[in-house]
Parts: C-alpha cells; sequence; structure tokens
C-alpha cells in the first residue's frame, strides 16, 4: 500500500508538471526548420541536440552574438541555452555541434518569433493553381481548445469552420477541416480545394479563446500556375525534349543517308554541283560508314550539342 501511494504521489507530480509545460511555447516544423512560436517576456528553451557526446557546442543568436557550452549535458549530446524573448532574439539562432572525432561539425537553425496567443505556423504561404493548400494558425500557449475558429478570405465573405466540416460537406464546396487537425488541441485550419488566383492574398484566421475574446494573425497567400515549374518538372521536360531532338536528328541523319529526301531536292544537287570538291569529299565520307550503322548511334556530338541548344529556347520561353 505505501509503494503503491508513492507511486501515485509520483504519477500525480509527473502528471502535474507535464500540465505546467504544456501551457508554454511552441515549437513547429516550418519547412524543415524548427520554429519557436512564443510570447513576448516568454522564457524559452533554445536547445541543440544530436546523437551521441559533443565535444563543444555553441550557439549564435539573431544579432550575432556567440556563446558556448562546456559540462555535463555535452556528453548527452546537447545543450541549452534559456532566454526570455525580447525582440531582438527574434530570427534565426545557428548551433554548432562539435562531435568527439575531427570532422565536420553540425549545424542546425533554429527559428525564433514572436507572436500573440494565436498564430500562423506559415506566415507565407505558396500553393500551386487548381491544387489544394492548408492554411493554419494555432494557439500559442500549448494545446488550448478553440472556442470557435474563422478565417476572412481576401475581398470575400467570411466564414466559421470547424472539426464537422469535411471534404464532402465542404462550405461554398471550397473550404474545409483539415482531418488531422483538432479543434481542441488549438488548431484553427482551413484546407482550400482547388486554389484559383483570386484566392492570392492575406487570409485572416481569427480563433475565439475560453477568455472570450478572438485572437488573430494574417497569413499571405501566393498562388502559382503550373507554368512555373518545380526543379523536377524541369528536369523532366528537358529530358522529354532532349530525348525527342535526339530521335528527331537520327532519323533525319538515316533519311538522308538513305537518300529518302533526294528526289525532292534537285536544286540542292545543282548548288552542290557548283562545288565539286565539296561534293566528292561528301560522298567520300558517306560511302564509308555505309556499310556499319554504329557510328550514327554512337556518335557523341550529336547526342550532347543538339539537345542543349535546342531545349535552351522551350526552358527560357517557361520562365
Ligand atoms: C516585456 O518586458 C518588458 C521589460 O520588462 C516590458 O517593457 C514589456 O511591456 C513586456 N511585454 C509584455 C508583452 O509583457
Ligand atoms: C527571465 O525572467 C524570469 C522572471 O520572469 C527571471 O527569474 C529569470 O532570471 C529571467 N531569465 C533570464 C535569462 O533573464
Ligand atoms: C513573408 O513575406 C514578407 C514579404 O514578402 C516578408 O517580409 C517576410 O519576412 C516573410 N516572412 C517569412 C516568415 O518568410
Ligand atoms: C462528412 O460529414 C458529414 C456530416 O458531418 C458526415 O455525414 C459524412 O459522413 C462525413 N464524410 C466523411 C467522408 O467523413
Amino acid at each position: 500500500m505505501y509503494y503503491q501511494n508513492l507511486l501515485l504521489v509520483i504519477l500525480t507530480f509527473i502528471l502535474y508538471d507535464n500540465t505546467v509545460n504544456i501551457y508554454a511555447y511552441r515549437t513547429f516544423d516550418v519547412d524543415g526548420v524548427e520554429t519557436i512560436l512564443a510570447l513576448e517576456n516568454e522564457t524559452i528553451n533554445i536547445e541543440c541536440k544530436t546523437d551521441g557526446p559533443l565535444s563543444y557546442c555553441g550557439l549564435i543568436n539573431p544579432t550575432g552574438e556567440r556563446c558556448s557550452f562546456k559540462g555535463q549535458e555535452l556528453h548527452l549530446g546537447s545543450c541549452f541555452n534559456k532566454v526570455n524573448v525580447t525582440k531582438q532574439d527574434i530570427g534565426e539562432w545557428t548551433c554548432h555541434l562539435g562531435k568527439s572525432a575531427i570532422g565536420v561539425e553540425t549545424t542546425k537553425k533554429i527559428m525564433v518569433r514572436i507572436v500573440n496567443r494565436v498564430a500562423a505556423i506559415k506566415q507565407n504561404v505558396t500553393a500551386v493553381h487548381g491544387r489544394e493548400i492548408t492554411l493554419e494558425c494555432v494557439t500559442t500557449e500549448g494545446l488550448r481548445s478553440l472556442v470557435y475558429c474563422r478565417f476572412e478570405p481576401p475581398n470575400r465573405i467570411a466564414f466559421n469552420i470547424n472539426s464537422a466540416v469535411n471534404f464532402s460537406n465542404a462550405i461554398l464546396e471550397k473550404y474545409y477541416y483539415p482531418p488531422t487537425r483538432s479543434m481542441d488541441r488549438g488548431d484553427c485550419a482551413v484546407t482550400i480545394r482547388n486554389v484559383q488566383y483570386e484566392d492570392i492574398g492575406s487570409w485572416t484566421c481569427g480563433a475565439g479563446l475560453d477568455d472570450g475574446k478572438e485572437y488573430i494573425d494574417v497569413i499571405m497567400l501566393k498562388v502559382e500556375g503550373l507554368y512555373t515549374l518545380s526543379t523536377g518538372s524541369k528536369f523532366v521536360l528537358i529530358y522529354g525534349v532532349t530525348i525527342f531532338t535526339v530521335a528527331f536528328c537520327l532519323i533525319g541523319v538515316v533519311a538522308w543517308k538513305h537518300r529518302i529526301f533526294s528526289e525532292f531536292l534537285p536544286s540542292l544537287e545543282e548548288i552542290e554541283i557548283a562545288d565539286m570538291d565539296a561534293r566528292q569529299r561528301l560522298r567520300a565520307t558517306q560511302s564509308s560508314p555505309q556499310p556499319s550503322p554504329q557510328p550514327e548511334r554512337n556518335d557523341p556530338e550529336v547526342v550532347v550539342q543538339s539537345p542543349s541548344e535546342s531545349s535552351s529556347s522551350p526552358v527560357t520561353a517557361t520562365q
């Protein structure tokens, strides 16, 4: 019995400790960068971590000041700096992590933003025309449930949304609440189906909290057409154009060698007659590779030069 009570006390302590921690700043992954959303004057823990022990650990703050750490936690592979966030802490912090072995060090970036009690995770969002995009604001003092969540689109009527709105019953057949988010965990989010150019602009999210007030933040939405190609699709396009050009050239060379077009080009023949020497040399080079058709397939000059010239024109046209 005694041990059970002790266990209960410990459990209560852990739970209490966690609830204390829950009402604190939040950390998100924004495009692969750890981003801390904190209130002004809030104490945050900027932590650099790695697996394995460290020989040194340093931190550069947004104003360029450096601090380095030594002590116990380096053996555990981490170092941290507790700061009471002020305006000059906003921006990019950089960690330098040196492992015990000599070699390149690990660097890590941490973004710090001072926000209101509700904040956009990503302030600048870029969508592709005709696709879906999710805009998202969250409570910053931990996972606090929302009384309501609303959005004001640019130049259009505002709407109120919650998790009952799904893909099939979307508001105006356009806006629905992303199924992976939760009002109870403080997510004020909307997924826009089939993004149009008219959706470009500033979207205001407004979340009602239990203090009866509404807190807002603004998300800038950019929409790009399919013509602004990603690097991947540019690669595919260049590849396609290259293969097409090479195939076209090879067909041309083969056709010319077999003189398929020769009867349609009498004028060319006349020009050639004017320069007998050149024609004779041409004949000589034509007749020699005739028995073996391999050279035309293996000829690297045709493959390399013609596509790079011809493929550059469609790519510059797309930009
Ligand atoms: C943060 O602290 C500074 C200095 O102590 C104070 O002037 C400022 O009003 C505080 N800001 C907030 C939001 O509490
Ligand atoms: C941050 O503020 C708290 C009081 O809010 C204070 O006790 C603490 O020393 C401050 N920490 C730093 C690093 O300034
Ligand atoms: C968002 O875009 C604005 C203007 O284009 C820029 O000033 C701001 O720094 C950007 N914010 C982020 C978080 O990238
Ligand atoms: C969408 O919500 C409606 C009403 O809340 C529900 O009847 C329907 O089954 C839901 N559809 C999906 C795909 O979850």
